[in-house]
């Protein structure tokens, strides 16, 4: 079995960077997604969850450059093209939410896509002994799940 340049396996290194790519992918369709629903939400509601939306979006952008950027640092090429990002993702896009339990709602399910997916990452990544990846992803499900808890408190569930 080869290794690369940091001393990863390039199979297993392979295999990862795509899986990172289809993460970015779920992560570009729902950073677009919260941005429609801080321009589009209605209500009583609206100063508390246009200000939470922002909030939000701002944060997945950050995550975005870090998966890409992790994908580069493995010697990989990260997706770049909504085109790709539309074919990958399992998260659907959602248009014209204007009412803040049906955005709340998606957001919940989106996280459980997506912390799914960065737990299959996760050991996936420990398999090839890429702590660099195992690190990222521990810190994003540990952020997310709070998050999700807290959007669910807000839900009433
Ligand atoms: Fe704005």
């Amino acid at each position: 079995m080869g290794k690369n340049f940091i001393g990863l396996d390039t199979e297993k290194t392979a295999k990862l960077a795509d899986s990172l790519n289809d993460l970015l992918s779920n992560y570009q369709i729902f950073y677009m997604n919260v941005r429609g629903y801080h321009w589009n939400i209605k209500g009583d509601n609206f100063f508390e969850l246009h200000v939470k939306f922002e909030e939000l979006y701002d944060d997945l952008l950050l995550k975005i450059d870090e998966i890409a950027e992790r994908v580069l640092t493995l010697g990989h090429r990260p997706a770049h093209a909504y085109s790709t990002y539309i074919e990958r993702s399992e998260v659907p896009e959602r248009k014209d939410v204007s009412d803040g339990k049906e955005a709340m709602g998606n957001i919940v399910e989106s996280f459980a896509k997506l912390i799914g997916k960065q737990r299959a990452l996760l050991s996936l990544a420990g398999e090839a002994e890429d702590e660099g990846t195992v690190a990222l992803m521990s810190d994003y499900i540990s952020q997310q799940e709070k998050t999700v808890w807290m959007y669910r408190s807000y839900l009433g569930h």
